[in-house]
């Protein structure tokens, strides 16, 4: 129940992620290599308005889609560990990596 759920809300998003910003692509968990970014992982207004000032992060990245593969073009990111740290940690480790997100 609470999983469908879910589902609906990562579809709209989805939808949201590709009209809004143009670089999505089919995969909900794609956006792209963030390290390019203009603050790196560091979240910033602009490139999450959609999640922007929101703390449960995992009501639209359920924690087993993230941290999946590497698009820094570098083929160094350690996702092993970052899933292992994030699997302990759970939402307090998110800021470490993306910021406060407008949270405060
Ligand atoms: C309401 C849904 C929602 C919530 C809650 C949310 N996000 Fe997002 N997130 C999105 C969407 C949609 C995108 C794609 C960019 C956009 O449209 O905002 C995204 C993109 C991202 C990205 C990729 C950013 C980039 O540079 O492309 C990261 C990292 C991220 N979110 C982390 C988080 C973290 C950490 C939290 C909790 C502090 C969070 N999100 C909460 C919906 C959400
Ligand atoms: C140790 C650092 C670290 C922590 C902690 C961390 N992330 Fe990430 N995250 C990254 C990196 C690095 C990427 C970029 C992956 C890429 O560009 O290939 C990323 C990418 C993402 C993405 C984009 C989709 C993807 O899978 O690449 C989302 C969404 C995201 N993180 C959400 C979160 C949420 C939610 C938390 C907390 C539960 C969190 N992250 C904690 C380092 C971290």
């Amino acid at each position: 129940m609470v999983r469908r759920w879910c589902g609906a809300v990562l579809g709209a998003v989805a939808i949201v992620a590709l009209v809004g910003c143009g670089k999505g692509n089919d995969d909900g968990e794609d956006f792209g290599n963030l390290i390019a970014g203009a603050q790196g992982t560091q979240l910033t207004r602009a490139e999450h308005p959609t999640g922007w000032g929101r703390s449960e992060c995992f009501l639209c990245h359920p924690l087993e889609e993230i941290h999946r593969v590497d698009r820094s073009g570098t083929g160094t990111l350690p996702l092993a560990d970052i899933r292992r740290l994030v699997d302990r940690d759970r939402l307090g480790s998110c800021p470490l990596c993306h910021g406060s997100n407008g949270v405060n």
